[in-house]
């Protein structure tokens, strides 16, 4: 197979995750590195040894990527993604997979479209060797069928992180605050666990960073899954510091406990554990060590003819999941652009 033209579309904080994952990959080549911010560009390209760009659009014709790598704020992904899969180019997007359900809704349709190319959203959590695990021990139904499922985020963000990069305070740049900006993984992992989400019931508000952002930085959520069990996430980053994230879920016999490891609890039989594999170098402790594999697995599927399994469609549950807790009494029902999350079939009205 002939390597791929890769470029990395966003030169910010999660870009280095996605250029060393790309190096990694023997059929994969980064041909460019493209971002709006000059600065945030030549830093880029001068690191990666690779030419700079300032737009997809200019990528596309000067470079012909085969892949995109979208590492922008959540405001730009729908039209990002969007162009790029007219231009036949695979995209792989950072989560969330937009900042509106109208914007989501775009990306679905554009991926859906005939001879669309391949597009990715990097849920890398999913890829993780104890929640792989522990999706293997609840799909041949080892421990029975879960009953319930609690799960914890509890994270620490500071003011500075917000300065930093304005656009992940704001309902217009991010689409949400904890919810779509964090505790996402963990929303998709509880509706990918458990088998889908019929119902959401929650709340959100902005408790400790008030003064900095206008999306909430505090919320609980409660899925209700197909079957009829219910699974609670509370999430907060609000916390002292950055905990593991902690998910229990209860089976008819036995229980799954995904904290920094993965307990297998039978409740006839002895604990098992499964240890979850490092971080790679430079990443931050809250974004799991998964992008490699996720990546690596997305380019493994190039001419298949196969769409990627975490696809724009299955992407989005977890987004409507969190825009109903917006849409919420105890969220934010009246926040800027909540016009553009309304078609949502998980929205309680
Ligand atoms: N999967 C994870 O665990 C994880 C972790 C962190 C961030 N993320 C996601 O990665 C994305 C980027 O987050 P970040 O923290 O790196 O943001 P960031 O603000 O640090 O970087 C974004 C970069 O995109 C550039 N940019 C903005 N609009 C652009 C455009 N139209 N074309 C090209 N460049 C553009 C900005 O100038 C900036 O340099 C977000 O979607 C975020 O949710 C995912």
């Amino acid at each position: 197979m002939r390597t791929l033209r890769t470029a990395v579309i966003g030169c910010g904080d999660i870009s280095p995750l996605h250029i060393d994952a790309i190096a990694q990959l023997p059929g994969a080549e980064l041909v460019a590195v493209c971002d709006t911010d000059p600065g945030r560009r030549a830093q880029a390209a001068q690191d990666a040894g690779v030419p700079g760009t300032a737009t997809l659009t200019e990528t596309l014709e000067r470079f012909s990527p085969d892949v995109v790598h979208l590492c922008t704020p959540h405001d730009q992904h729908a039209d990002l993604a969007i162009e790029a899969l007219a231009a036949g180019v695979e995209v792989l997007t950072e989560k969330p997979l937009a900042s509106t359900l109208e914007d989501a809704g775009r990306i679905v349709d554009a991926a859906a479209a005939p001879g669309a190319p391949r597009i990715g959203v990097c849920f890398q959590n999913r890829y993780n060797t104890t929640v792989q695990e522990a999706h293997r021990v609840l799909t041949t139904g080892e421990l029975g069928a879960p009953t319930g499922a609690a799960a914890t985020v509890a994270w620490h963000r500071t003011p500075d992180y917000y300065r930093a990069r304005p656009w992940r305070g704001t309902w217009a740049g991010s689409g949400g605050g904890l919810l779509i900006n964090q505790a996402i993984h963990t929303l998709d992992l509880l509706q990918w666990l458990l088998g889908g989400v019929s119902a959401v019931a929650g709340c959100a508000s902005t408790d400790v960073l008030g003064g900095t952002i206008e999306v909430e930085d505090t919320a609980t959520a409660t899925l209700t899954h197909p079957s009829g069990t219910h699974s609670v996430l509370l999430a907060t980053n609000g916390a002292p510091t950055n905990l593991p994230v902690r998910i229990d879920i209860v089976c008819e016999r036995g229980t799954l406990q995904i904290a920094r490891e993965l307990t297998v609890l039978p409740a006839d039989g002895e604990p098992r554990v499964v240890v979850e594999r490092a971080a790679p170098a430079g990443a931050r402790s809250y974004w799991g060590a998964s992008h490699t594999a996720l990546i690596s697995d997305f380019y493994a599927g190039h001419g298949s003819g196969e769409p990627f399994w975490i696809s724009p469609a299955e992407a989005l549950p977890a987004l409507q999941a969190l825009k109903a807790v917006y849409d919420s009494p105890r969220g934010f029902p009246d926040r800027p652009g909540a016009e553009l999350d309304r078609d949502n079939p998980l929205r309680d009205v």
